[in-house]
């Protein structure tokens, strides 16, 4: 792993990412995060670097989230990460809301950040839509409080999607804005870690839209909570273009459908698009798509038994996030107190 961007201080690499419990997983959930987070636990076991994931329900609430949804989408995410591969003993699994810290110096970011910074966020526009007046100030709001979700571990590493790359370069304009206006060194430049196949899954009906947990059709996405006959089903009925696939990259261009399902096999059997092409170039969809659709069930059949059988019991998830939280308060508590000092407020 690479040291974050210089800032004159050396900072430890330790990384730190987070989802929404707001719905259910996404495939593109999956590959453009969670795969990317197991990777990392995994990678840097033995170097001591800590990989700390949460669930930031305090994001999900920018939008309205039925409380007793709120409860159960956030213990299934926390299934979701553990199905998937994510051990609490080697990373440290919580929900935001049991560390306060993440609200409190999400409230000294949102008076460093300024409002056009703010204004000119993408997720900020597409989410509000028309009626900014009627959106929350906590959605106006969103990116200081990841900023302090990053910040408060001095996370030098944040795995997402591509979709979240613009939040994570606000978070180094936040990090820089304080360190010069207190004239410290004390956050670091954090760098977005966006790799892989499927760093931006599109939804299987319209290869121009992100694969989402809010599009309105089901068809658009596969759910980690879908069966086998669900996720072949929406694979054979994905749309396509009529021609056969290629056998080189280039082939895909301007063909966003056929791109994105090669994509997602890629990603879902470790090879390279160029690897999948060697290997399918030339075949029809009607061949390709019960390869994918088999290719998926394989892999995602075992992460949607885990999670069912670990929402059996609820109370082990939960002690699991509370042993998480405390874990990660031990991180943060220092760190917002240093920051509390430096804006000089009396403690
Ligand atoms: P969220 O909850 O929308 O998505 C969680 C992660 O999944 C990735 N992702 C995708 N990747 C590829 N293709 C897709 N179709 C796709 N859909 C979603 C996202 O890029 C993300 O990595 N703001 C964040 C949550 C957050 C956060 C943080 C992330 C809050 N604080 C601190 C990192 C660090 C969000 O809304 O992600």
């Amino acid at each position: 792993m690479t040291d974050a961007a210089p800032t004159g201080t050396q900072f430890s690499p330790r990384v730190f990412s987070g989802i929404q419990p707001s719905g259910g997983l996404t495939l593109g959930n999956y590959l453009g995060a969670i795969r990317r987070f197991v990777d990392m636990q995994n990678a840097n076991q033995d170097s001591g670097i800590e990989t700390i994931y949460c669930m930031v329900d305090q994001h999900a609430i920018t939008v309205w989230q039925n409380p007793a949804d709120l409860t159960r989408n956030t213990r299934e995410l926390a299934a979701g990460y553990i199905a998937s591969g994510l051990d609490p003993a080697k990373s440290i699994l919580f929900n935001q809301s049991q560390v306060a810290e993440h609200a409190q110096l999400g409230w000294l970011f949102n008076c460093v950040a300024r409002m056009g910074w703010m204004q000119r966020m993408t997720q900020w526009k597409d989410k509000a839509g028309k009626n900014q007046q009627n959106a929350s100030l906590g959605l106006f709001a969103y990116p200081a409080l990841m900023a302090a979700d990053i910040l408060v571990y001095h996370a030098t590493h944040v795995p997402v999607g591509e979709d979240q790359k613009q939040h994570v370069e606000l978070t180094r304009d936040i990090a820089a804005k304080f360190n010069h206006d207190f004239g410290v060194d004390f956050f670091p430049m954090t760098e977005p870690v966006i790799e892989g196949a499927a760093t931006r899954v599109m939804s299987l009906r319209d290869g121009s839209k992100k694969m989402s947990k809010s599009d309105p059709s089901d068809m658009s996405r596969i759910n980690m909570t879908d069966d086998a006959e669900a996720i072949a089903s929406k694979i054979r009925k994905a749309r396509t273009d009529p021609d056969a696939l290629p056998s080189e990259v280039d082939g895909l261009a301007e063909r966003p459908e056929a791109r994105n399902l090669v994509n997602i096999y890629a990603a879902l059997s470790d090879q390279t698009v160029d690897q999948v092409l060697a290997d399918v170039g030339g075949k029809q969809f009607s061949e390709f798509k019960p390869m994918l659709a088999d290719l998926a069930v394989a892999k995602l059949s075992p992460i949607s038994g885990e999670m069912a059988r670990l929402m059996e019991t609820p109370d082990e998830i939960d002690a699991i996030l509370r042993k998480g939280a405390d874990q990660a308060r031990e991180i943060a508590a220092p760190v917002l107190k240093k920051a509390y000092d430096i804006v000089g407020m009396i403690r």
